[in-house]
Order: C-alpha cells, then sequence, then structure tokens
C-alpha cells in the first residue's frame, strides 16, 4: 500500500531522509516512488519500479531544496509509471502533492479543471490542480489546501508543498497519517509527517497522531487544526519500539527474523495479564466486558484468527462467528447485543475499518483487537486489545498471528466464565516451547524434500483448521505455488480428486480425543491416494504411523497446540519459499496493509 513521508528542518539531508524514510516503508508494497524539494521553484524526481530506481534518477541530477516530501505508489487508478507516480504537480510546477486513498469523485473534479493539463491517469492528480486553481484567486497557501482538500470525497492522506513557502501541509481522512517530533538541530526542529512511524522513528520516538478531519501545518512549528482552522490540543506520545527493531538483526529476511522473535512478542502479550501465581487473567482494558454474543470481522490472516477466536467462545457457550470484513459490510447480520470484535493487525485494513463502523453505526459495542496503537481500528472501537507483538515488516504476517491467537485467549478468559485451570500455565509455558521448536523444527529438511511439488493441501480440525488455512495462506504468499487449507473432514467433498503422489498433504493432529482420532481417518484416505503426508503432531495419536514426515510438537493445551503448529508451518512456508528464491518480504501483488476496500 502507499506509504508518506515529508520532512521539514533537514536541511541538505532533506532528500536523503525522504528517501530512507521511503525504504523503510517498502515493506507496505509499492510499484513506483518519488519526491519533491521546496524552495522558491520545486523540483520532483520520480520513477516506476522500485526505490533504487529512484536512486539511480536521483543520482543524475543535482536536486536540493527543503522541506520535502516523498511517496511510495501501490496502483489503484492506472498502471505503475513514472507519469502516475506521486509526487503529483499542477499546470505551473508550485505545487507538489502525494497522497495515499482513492478520490472517489476525481472524474467530476477533473471535468471540472477542464482548462488545466493532466499529465498522469491518477485519481490525485486533482488535488493539485484544485489548489493551484485556488492560488491563482489569491488565496494564502494554506487555505488553498484546505479549500482543495473540502472539494474531495473518498478516503485520503494527503501532504502538500507550495513553491516558496517554507512549510508543508498535510490532512487525512480514514487513511493514517502520524507527525514525528524530533530534536532542535543547527537547521531548525526536525519534524516529520508519515504514513506509518517507521519512516521517521530514525529521528525521534516522540509522535502525534492525526485524527479524521484533522489539518497540520509543519514549518519552523508544528500546528494542527480542525477543518475550520480552530487550533487543536495534541499530546505527544512516545513509541516504545526502537529503530533497531525494523532491522533484520543479521537475518536474511525480515519474515525469518519475525518468525524467531515470537517468544519475545508472546512474552510482551502475556506481561502483567497474567497472574504468576493464581493462574488468573486481568486485562484493565477489558474491565467489566461479558458479552453474551460475538461477532469477529477480519480480512486475511486475521481472519484466521478470527476462526479460532470464534471457537474460544463457542466453547464457552457462547455464540459466535467469524465474518469476512469485506463480506460483513455488504450484509450485515442482525448484531442484537452481541460484541463485534475486529481483529487485524495494521489497524488500518480498509475492509474491516468499514465493516467496525457498519457496526458502530448500527449500535454494536466494538473491541480492537490490533498490534498498531495509533491506528484508525484503534480509536474508532470502544475498546481495545493490543497483542503487542512489536512492528511487523514481512508482507506475510507471523508473529502478528501468533500474538493474535494468544491474545484472543486472553479475551476469553477474561470475559467469560473459562477456567483459568489448565490453559493458563500453557499459555505460560507458550513462549519457551516456541523457542524449543524454533532451536529444533525439522521443517528445513521438509521444505528440502518438497520444494518442486505442484500443489500443497494443509488439513486440520477444531483449532487446527484455522492453522490450515493460514499454512496454506502463508505457502501460497510468499512461495507463489498452489496451496489450499481444508476442514480435514471436509476433504473428502471434493478436494480429494486433487490429490494425487505428487501433492503432499501436511495434517495438523495434536492430542488423543475423537477429534484427533477423526483426523487420523482424514490422513489414511489421502494416504490411500498416494499423497505424501507431513503430520504435524505431538505423537498423542496414531498421525505418525500413517506419515512420511512428521514436524514435532511439544504436548500441551490445544489452544497452544494450535499456535505451536503453526509455527512449524511458518517455517516451511518460509523455506520453501527460499529455496525457490522468492522475495520472501515483498511477494509480487502483496501489501502489508490494504487500504482500499
Ligand atoms: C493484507 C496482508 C495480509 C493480512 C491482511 C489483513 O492482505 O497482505 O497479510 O493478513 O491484509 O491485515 P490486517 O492488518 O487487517 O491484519
Amino acid at each position: 500500500m502507499c506509504g508518506i513521508i515529508g520532512c521539514v528542518g533537514r536541511g541538505e539531508r532533506t532528500a536523503d531522509t525522504l528517501v530512507s524514510g521511503l525504504e523503510t516503508l517498502e515493506y507496505r508494497g509499492y510499484d513506483s516512488a518519488g519526491i519533491a524539494l521546496g524552495g522558491s521553484k520545486l523540483s520532483v524526481c520520480k520513477a516506476a519500479g522500485e526505490i533504487a530506481k529512484l536512486k539511480t534518477a536521483l543520482g543524475s541530477r543535482s536536486m536540493s531544496g527543503e522541506p520535502g516530501i516523498g511517496h511510495t505508489r501501490w496502483s489503484t487508478h492506472g498502471p505503475p509509471t513514472d507519469e502516475n507516480a506521486h509526487p503529483h504537480a499542477d499546470c505551473t510546477g508550485d505545487v507538489a502533492v502525494v497522497h495515499n486513498g482513492i478520490i472517489e469523485n476525481y472524474q467530476e473534479l477533473r471535468a471540472e479543471l477542464d482548462e488545466h493539463t493532466f499529465t498522469s491517469e491518477t485519481d490525485t492528480e486533482v488535488i493539485p490542480h484544485l489548489i493551484e486553481a485556488e492560488l491563482a484567486a489569491g488565496t494564502d497557501p494554506e487555505d488553498a489546501f484546505r479549500a482543495a482538500i473540502a472539494r474531495l470525497e473518498g478516503s485520503y492522506a494527503v501532504v502538500c508543498l507550495i513553491a516558496g513557502c517554507d512549510a508543508i501541509f498535510g490532512t487525512r481522512k480514514d487513511s493514517p497519517l502520524v507527525l514525528g517530533i524530533g530534536d532542535d538541530t543547527p537547521d531548525g526542529q526536525a519534524l516529520f509527517v508519515a504514513s506509518d512511524v517507521p519512516a521517521f522513528r530514525e529521528y525521534t520516538d516522540r509522535v502525534v497522531y492525526l485524527d479524521d478531519g484533522e489539518f497540520v501545518r509543519l514549518d519552523d512549528e508544528w500546528v494542527v487544526t480542525d477543518s475550520d482552522g480552530v487550533v487543536r490540543e495534541k499530546s505527544v506520545e512516545t513509541v516504545d519500539w526502537d529503530p533497531e527493531e525494523t532491522g533484520k538483526s543479521g537475518y536474511e529476511h525480515f519474515m525469518l527474523k519475525e518468525i524467531h522473535e515470537q517468544p519475545r512478542a508472546l512474552r510482551q502479550c502475556l506481561q502483567g495479564r497474567v497472574d504468576e501465581l493464581g493462574g488468573s487473567v486481568t486485562v484493565d482494558e477489558l474491565d467489566n466486558l461479558a458479552p453474551t454474543g460475538v461477532q469477529f470481522v477480519a480480512c486475511g490472516t486475521s481472519y484466521h484468527a478470527a476462526l479460532y477466536g470464534a471457537q474460544l467462545f463457542r466453547e464457552q457457550g457462547i455464540p459466535a462467528q467469524a465474518f469476512l470484513a469485506s463480506e460483513y459490510a455488504t450484509a450485515v447480520p442482525p448484531i442484537g447485543n452481541d460484541l463485534v470484535v475486529a481483529i487485524t493487525q495494521s489497524g488500518e485494513t480498509a475492509d474491516t475499518l468499514s465493516a467496525l463502523r457498519e457496526a458502530s453505526r448500527r449500535g454494536a459495542e466494538t473491541l480492537a483487537v490490533t498490534n498498531t496503537v495509533g491506528s484508525t481500528v484503534a480509536r474508532e472501537s470502544d475498546r481495545k486489545l493490543f497483542i503487542r507483538a512489536g512492528p511487523e515488516i514481512g508482507v506475510a504476517a507471523t508473529k502478528t498471528f501468533a500474538s493474535q491467537l494468544l491474545a484472543l485467549n486472553l479475551l476469553v478468559l477474561a470475559t467469560t466464565d473459562a477456567s483459568a485451570g489448565e490453559v493458563v500455565p500453557a499459555l505460560r509455558d507458550l513462549p519457551g516451547q516456541t523457542q524449543a521448536l524454533l532451536d529444533d523444527s525439522g521443517a528445513e529438511a521438509v521444505a528440502e524434500q518438497f520444494y518442486d511439488a505442484p500443489a500443497y493441501f494443509f488439513i486440520g480440525r477444531r483449532y487446527q483448521f484455522p492453522v490450515a488455512l493460514e499454512g496454506a495462506l502463508k505457502l501460497k504468499e510468499i512461495s507463489y505455488k498452489h496451496a489450499e487449507g481444508f476442514a480435514a473432514g471436509e476433504l473428502k467433498h471434493g478436494p480429494l480428486a486433487l490429490v494425487d503422489d505428487r501433492t503432499p498433504v501436511f495434517a495438523v493432529v495434536t492430542g488423543d480425543d475423537e477429534i484427533a482420532t477423526k483426523t487420523v481417518g482424514n490422513i489414511k484416505e489421502v494416504e490411500a491416494r498416494d499423497a505424501p503426508v507431513v503430520a504435524v503432531t505431538d505423537r498423542q495419536n496414531d498421525a505418525a504411523a500413517y506419515a512420511d514426515h512428521v514436524l514435532e510438537l511439544p504436548e500441551t493445551h490445544p489452544h497452544v497446540g494450535a499456535v505451536l503448529a503453526n509455527v512449524q508451518l511458518q517455517l516451511v512456508a518460509y523455506h520453501i519459499a527460499n529455496r525457490l528464491g522468492r522475495p520472501i518480504d515483498k511477494p509480487r501483488n502483496l501489501a502489508k496493509s490494504v487500504t482500499v476496500e
């Protein structure tokens, strides 16, 4: 998804600051990039493709000036070309704009601006032309920016630079924008505006989250105003992760680093919420919450966590259902007194946000289960449960999924009559068991044996069903291999037709109850079709006896077994993709945070 960075007070380092900020936003997924520098005349440089192309283009010309703005674009209107890359300028070249989101009325506005020359196919380009028209009518720069924004319908985070003006202007609606408040330097106070904190985290840990409809002006100070121009008091918050956390720390890929960060992420999620002695769970944010019904809304990996969460609630006799957020918003089910829980690692997924808003509009109590404290979903929900996984850079979600599953256990323990019994000790052991699995997994050898298979299947029941779906999603996302996850019992109702001796089946089966016995039965069905079987199991059942390979799991509570099984499948996906030489952290066509519906 698109990324924005803008800075003032960086003097001669402005261009470098913008480019390195854009590099930290690469993980969001993009297909072109560009920057604009201020002064009496603006200079703009942009290029389709990777940031390396932008750097080459910058290297061939001497560009200087400040302040500056930059952008990584993920195409929505018009293909990824140099012309469609941001920043976009007006006819005079005196206005440059970067934008995330979608301007829904851009065609109407473009028709109205028929005397202007447009050079791109984007919806964004109407913004600089609207500002140009205001400036031509004698409006001052800040008011011209406001007047142009007032014309827009849709979602946006917009940052703008105007020639001869030493300020940058920004605003947001349904797309995140955050300020970074840096230190005083010989060039003045360094101030930043970005779509994501990592873009400027290297320079400051002090941030101000903008709300929808707020405007900001950054020059030698920062001023936030509402849409009427009235100054808003904003609190400066401190982010508690250091820039190191967004580096690779010696790992070949962010994804591998983040898989290995899971023990720490899980510990952070538990911290202060689980009583070490009594085994009770207290989550302040969930005080006095006792849902009688739950509707989960989520997308992608978070939807798999939602399926798991719904199982946990149903086990306590509380009706609960997981919905794909994009479907929820199109046909909202009766909500009654249900709690609506949005699960989203980024807190910015447009589909999840619109499902949440739909539920809020209908009067539902809402809860965000998210990793991102200042995110829109967090701010718009009545309650929040932060999963505390730390920043996740790899596009494919790994540690955030593990932390979501753990947080959902805490949610159920804190808000229902569920007995802490065996669950809490198992949750406390989870970080250590995860570490042991990471130290000795066996997944790489399995990947080596099966990396060239034409297709892969993943099966599991109950808590292992979402894990089977997630295992398949992880593999297809980063290896581009065909992979499907199924409820183990459903395999024989169709997908079994696809199973042959070249299609490995990963069967996740833990414990020795009736459910495990049934899954072992499903393993026999695929084994009879000569499919290679990889059992992901704690050996409490007969799965290993019918499998060609075993990925070991420790014996534990079934809720926790799902988290551990998923670690094995993450590693399988990673090693297959690595063996195939795929760009693991930035898979083709995918974005980390999808802010369009
Ligand atoms: C994108 C990502 C997926 C992610 C999904 C939901 O599609 O590529 O990895 O699972 O968004 O993201 P969220 O931030 O809402 O959890």
